[in-house]
């Protein structure tokens, strides 16, 4: 028998409170994590995700202690604060999820330069930011055999050039991030921290409801399993990743999408 799990591991999922972020955070307490760390910009999602988490990990039997702290973690002063208030109840990380991230579609001429910038510096700079606070954490985990891991939330539209709705920065943000997920696997590997990169298709969330509305269908229609992503999708790939078995993975962006990278939907422009 094969055994994923995160077995008293520490992670930390950045937009952990909602969508896919969530999806993680909650694989993670079910399948072994002692302490999940979770943030977004609200408070109050801060709350209600802890909550939710606890009473999850309570109704399965699993102990894990959810902390839950709001930053806006794209501003460098509060991402910068998060880490500190971290690194003041933890004492090392096996597991960084870089989550968070935001998209922006209009069409070239109705496409304000500012968008592109706020999209790239939350999906892409604060990623690296982020990366760049936790390493120390990252290398206080020493074991050889279960090095520590940092996940990169890309997407399939990293692999394509498909964009139906003017997601510039979007798209430009996730190639960029797949990238630096094989920069920094090259660079972190004798560190002993592998990096690897998720590349979601599509999935129901808050940021992907208003390009499913309009383009959900056709989507569905030419996917190669003809579904949308569920959140079991997302989880057991995660939960391997971050598993024992995969400590020798190192620097792979990884479709969950049922193969829809291979047949992509066309653009419209
Ligand atoms: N859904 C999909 O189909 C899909 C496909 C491929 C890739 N992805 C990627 O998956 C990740 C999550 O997407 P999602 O669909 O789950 O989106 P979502 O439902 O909008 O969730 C985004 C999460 O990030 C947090 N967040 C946003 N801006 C932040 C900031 N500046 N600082 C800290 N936290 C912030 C949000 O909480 P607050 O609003 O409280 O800050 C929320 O928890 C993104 O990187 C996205 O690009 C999604």
């Amino acid at each position: 028998m094969v055994d994923f799990n995160v077995n008293g591991k520490t992670a930390l999922i950045t937009g952990g409170t909602r969508g896919l972020g969530y999806y993680c955070a909650e694989a993670l307490v079910l399948n072994g994590a002692s302490t999940v760390v979770i943030t977004s910009r609200k408070a109050k999602a801060c709350e209600e995700a802890k909550k939710n988490l606890e009473q999850t990990a309570k109704e399965n039997g699993k102990t894990c202690r959810i902390i839950s702290l709001p930053a806006d973690i794209a501003v460098e002063q509060q991402a910068e604060q998060f880490y500190q208030e971290v690194a003041k109840q933890i004492d090392k990380l096996d597991i960084l999820v870089a989550n968070a991230g935001a998209s922006w579609g209009a069409g070239l001429e109705d496409h304000p330069v500012s968008a592109v910038k706020k999209v790239l510096d939350l999906n892409l700079v604060a990623v690296f930011h982020t990366i760049k606070l936790f390493t120390p954490l990252l290398e206080k985990v020493t074991s050889q055999e279960d090095p520590s891991r940092i996940i990169l939330m890309s997407s399939v539209i990293s692999l394509t050039t498909n964009d139906s709705v003017g997601t510039y920065g979007y798209l430009a943000s996730k190639a960029g991030l797949s990238h630096l997920g094989k920069n920094l696997a090259v660079q972190f590997g004798h560190r002993n921290i592998t990096v690897n990169s998720l590349a979601p298709g599509f999935f129901p969330s808050k940021m992907s409801n208003g390009l499913l509305e309009v383009a959900g269908d056709m989507m569905v229609a030419t996917n190669p399993r003809h579904r949308l992503g569920v959140k079991e999708d997302l989880q057991g790939a995660l939960l391997y990743l971050c598993s024992k078995q995969a400590n020798y993975i190192n620097g792979i962006v990884l479709p969950v999408d049922g193969g829809a990278h291979l047949n992509p939907v066309g653009a419209k422009f």
